[in-house]
């Protein structure tokens, strides 16, 4: 069964109290259980992780070489400083599908630059937590459907 790892970076476990004005007021655990919905909707298999430390996303996503087919990515403030990120996507040739709740196009000129960029298959932002269920769909499309 196709598997994908939807993975959230820093301060994304504050999500429904965090500027509720920018990221909505769906929490975390609302969004993975979204996310699990939605998997199990479309016939694959999702698990969710969160981690403040950019030493551990770059160990999951080393992990997730071998036991997941793709993963969603929101690296949250890492994704505008990770060369670490970057270089882990790189060297597991990981499908990596770069998400973010907010259009950071929109937003500060230093939300602009992604080192994660480069290195995904595409971005999705600005569509709040459906773009979770966006990214799901898209990653499904980019793996050729769900197997
Ligand atoms: C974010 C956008 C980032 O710029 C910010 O640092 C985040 C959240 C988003 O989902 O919109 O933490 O990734």
């Amino acid at each position: 069964m196709t598997s994908v790892l939807v993975l959230n970076g820093p301060n994304l476990n504050l999500l429904g109290t965090r500027q509720p004005e920018i990221y909505g007021h769906t929490t975390l655990a609302d969004v993975e259980a979204m996310c699990v919905a939605h998997a199990e909707a479309r016939g694959i298999h999702v698990t969710c992780r969160q981690s403040n430390h950019e030493g551990a996303l770059v160990d999951a996503i080393h992990a997730a070489k071998g036991t997941f087919d793709g993963v969603v990515l929101n690296a949250g403030a890492y994704t505008h400083s990770s060369i670490a990120l970057h270089d882990a996507i790189a060297g597991t040739e990981m499908p990596v599908i770069e998400l973010h709740l907010s259009n950071i196009h929109a937003r500060e000129s230093f939300r602009h630059t992604s080192y994660i960029a480069p290195v995904a298959v595409g971005m999705i932002c600005g569509f709040g937590a459906l773009g979770y269920s966006l990214a799901l769909d898209a990653m499904i499309g980019h793996l050729g459907g769900p197997s």
